[in-house]
């Protein structure tokens, strides 16, 4: 039972006067497509039902709370009060995919005390957003007791049919799996998706998945779950009842069992539904980011600058150098000695290679100490992230990178051993500012340190926060592997440009690697949450290259790596291949130098999960436009009006597109690059090969260009 005076329309106007009806409320999204309906039992139970243009996208779901300290159900309730607001306001990111963010929602709050006799007060709070749904539970400050330690959480969400889902299996420690897409009644989540290649595996419910999870209705409504403003509180995975297509909250443990201790006044992390009849909608909405909190560190713009690098890495996935300083191949299944990777004279040529081609960054990994047994699981104290290798020179290389206009990033692999991390974190940073680096790629491969924790649990949740805000207070931008899916923090600690946090491009260097379909789907899943290093950018398709024995490829055309650079948004953009393979290619390279990393404007003009993806977008401050499109494994043909240009101006499109006999397995390094003049009627033919893709950089034409380059013909 509800407030008689909310209904049948509620005013937006403050709080809202009592008294109770049978009949639920229901609230509407500004453009009225979407509407949210709470209602409140005759028992006192909660659940909410959300609709997309009067079609159910969740059935009515139950809300609520387990404790276990106190032991208190919190599943019923008496409604004390209710309280409505609207929002409507701009922001604009620090950077992003676009430079004004609109956050336009309507909310409702629900007052609520446990109905069993314990006092305990409850909020839960809903804003409903043309794009879809966010609601968050809030422990206001207590009469009584204040501290609270969760056994779970009851939150429901009842979707409507075997849907398509995209997804992977719940864990508690690892994201890095293969997508699987199926629908919901063949979900099993026991094996496969690559859990082979993934040590630190935690499996606990054969129909468990994780968010952000994509569904497609028979009906064709597009849904993704997920949450937003994870801080201080285990990340939540959704455990499936088949016979009714339910799925429930299940929080990630501590090493005791317990969910999570909390101390009111507290607010969970938000529960994001988002919809629409159009899969490009999804990948355009900007809910999750609205839902976190503003930016904390106010001098952001000044030091946080999104930008590409290139780095002494990949040629460690694919086995030509080491980590570690004795030769020994960690990551490569391999028994041969090769070289040290982090030498001082090849990190030159990194250098070298970013300053000519206006490249900011370079990363080293296996610099310090530490490599030759570097475990977690083992040892809590493997590295101390200040002591080079004897052939990593640190000042050396803190000139020359300077002399040259490059700035070093450092790596700090924590092994997992997050304690060891926290007792060096100030003096490693203070070790970064001394010797000029503005970055860190943190790394947490294998089991957490403390022994027990989790990745995604509630003490690595709050671990994550702590090293984004200790950055941010050295003026230290942050790209973490191996952490928690992203859920829109990045809008509150801009410094953390990027995350790993899902199967990135490395898998191919060295595993059965992505399907050519994983990264059609990633924007759906994972990207929902904010961006990804993924490493694109491998011009040397085959391992092969690099040791005749070995079959590993990467699932792609040239190509489509080049079109990654738009499709798979971050402003931290690793040309993750090798100089000299580079250099062979410096025409397809051209695009790599020439792409943007943040951005005015986005354009989702394709797309479909699990199939392809077209965007483009507009680099911030400039008229460039950047388009790329990418396929799953079957060839595509589209055709794009180029509409968003402006339309005063001509523009030379420079097309970098699959040669028509290429082919992700048989020919993947065949690429053609084309100019032609074009403007914002031009309708561009794009096709695409099998696990191919195309790149298109379009900048205004300059009058001699336009005299010698031809008009695109339709
Ligand atoms: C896994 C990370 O994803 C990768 O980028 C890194 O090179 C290795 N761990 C070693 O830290
Ligand atoms: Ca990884």
């Amino acid at each position: 039972m509800l407030v008689k005076r909310l209904l049948p329309v509620l005013l937006f106007t403050g709080l809202v006067q009592l008294a109770y009806a049978e009949t639920p409320v229901t609230i509407s999204s500004p453009n009225n497509n979407i509407q949210l309906t709470v209602y409140h039992r005759a028992d006192g139970s909660l659940q909410y039902a959300v609709t997309y243009k009067e079609k159910p996208v969740i059935n009515p779901s139950g809300l609520g709370m387990k404790l276990t300290s106190p032991q208190v159900s919190l599943l019923q309730f008496d409604l004390e009060a209710a309280d409505s607001a609207v929002t409507d306001e701009s922001w604009k990111p620090a950077w992003g995919e676009q430079s004004t963010i609109r956050n336009n929602y309507k909310q409702l709050l629900l007052k609520l005390t446990d109905r069993s006799g314990s006092g305990i007060r409850l909020q839960i709070v809903f804003r409903v957003f043309d794009d879809g749904v966010g609601f968050r539970y809030i422990f206001p400050q207590q009469a009584k007791l204040n501290h609270f330690i969760l056994a779970d959480e009851r939150t429901q969400f009842a979707v409507t049919g075997d849907h398509t889902a995209f997804w992977i299996p719940g864990d508690y420690d690892t994201n890095e799996y293969a997508y699987y897409t199926s629908p919901l009644s063949k979900i099993d989540a026991s094996g496969g998706g690559g859990a082979r290649e993934i040590s630190t595996r935690t499996f606990f419910d054969k129909h468990a998945v994780q968010t952000p999870l994509m569904m497609k209705s028979a009906e064709g409504l597009y849904i993704n779950l997920h949450e937003a403003a994870l801080l201080n509180y285990p990340a939540m995975n959704l455990v499936l009842d088949k016979p009714t297509y339910t799925f429930s909250s299940h929080l990630v443990p501590d090493a005791v069992g317990n969910k999570a201790y909390l101390q009111a006044p507290f607010s969970t992390p938000w529960r994001t539904v988002i919809v629409s009849d159009k899969a490009t909608e999804i990948l355009a909405s900007r809910l999750i980011l609205n839902l976190n909190e503003p930016s904390k560190i106010p001098d952001a713009t000044e030091w946080i600058k999104p930008q590409k690098m290139v780095g002494v890495w990949w040629e460690m996935h694919v086995g030509k150098s080491s980590w570690d300083y004795s030769g020994g191949q960690v990551g490569s299944q391999q028994s041969t000695r090769v070289p040290h990777g982090a030498t001082t004279a090849n990190v030159k040529k990194y250098i070298d290679f970013a300053a000519r081609n206006g490249i900011r960054g370079v990363l080293v990994e296996g610099w310090n100490t530490g490599w030759e047994d570097w475990f977690g699981q083992w040892k809590e104290d493997v590295f101390d992230f200040v002591t080079p290798y004897p052939d990593f020179d640190v000042n050396e290389l803190q000139q020359f990178a300077a002399a040259k206009g490059v700035q070093l990033i450092m790596h700090h692999e924590t092994s997992g051993s997050a304690t060891n991390y926290e007792r060096w974190m100030d003096t490693a940073y203070r070790f970064m500012n001394q010797h000029g680096y503005a970055a860190v790629k943190t790394g947490y491969v294998g089991k957490i340190i403390p022994r027990g924790e989790h990745h995604d649990g509630q003490w690595m949740i709050r671990h994550y926060e702590r090293v984004a805000s200790k950055t941010a207070q050295y003026h230290i931008m942050l790209d973490a592997h191996e952490p928690v899916r992203p859920t829109g923090l990045h809008r509150t600690y801009p410094n953390w440009l990027a995350s790993e946090a899902a199967r990135g491009n490395e898998f191919n260097a060295w595993s059965v690697g992505n399907r050519p379909d994983h990264e059609t789907i990633l924007p759906f899943t994972r990207l929902m949450g904010g961006p990804m290093d993924y490493t694109p950018g491998i011009f040397k398709i085959k391992m092969s290259t690099y040791n005749p024995e070995k079959k590993e490829q990467v699932h792609t055309t040239l190509s489509k790596q080049l079109a990654l650079y738009v499709t798979m948004y971050s402003p931290l953009q690793m040309a993750a291949d090798l100089p000299e393979n580079y250099e062979a290619r410096m025409d397809a390279f051209q695009f790599i130098k020439d792409v943007a990393v943040d951005w005015d404007d986005s354009k989702i003009l394709e797309a479909e999960p699990g199939d392809y993806v077209i965007i483009a977008r507009k680099a911030k401050g400039k008229n460039d436009w950047f388009l790329g499109a990418i396929t799953d494994e079957n060839t595509r043909n589209f055709a794009e009006t180029l509409s968003f240009l402006d339309a005063d101006k001509k523009y030379v499109a420079t097309i970098y597109r699959d040669a028509d006999s290429a082919h992700w397995q048989h020919n993947p390094e065949a690429y053609l690059i084309e100019k032609f003049i074009v403007d914002y009627k031009t309708v561009l033919k794009i096709k695409l090969a099998p696990g191919g893709g195309t790149a298109v950089s379009l900048m205004p034409a300059k009058a001699d260009e336009l005299k010698q380059i031809k008009k695109y013909k339709k």
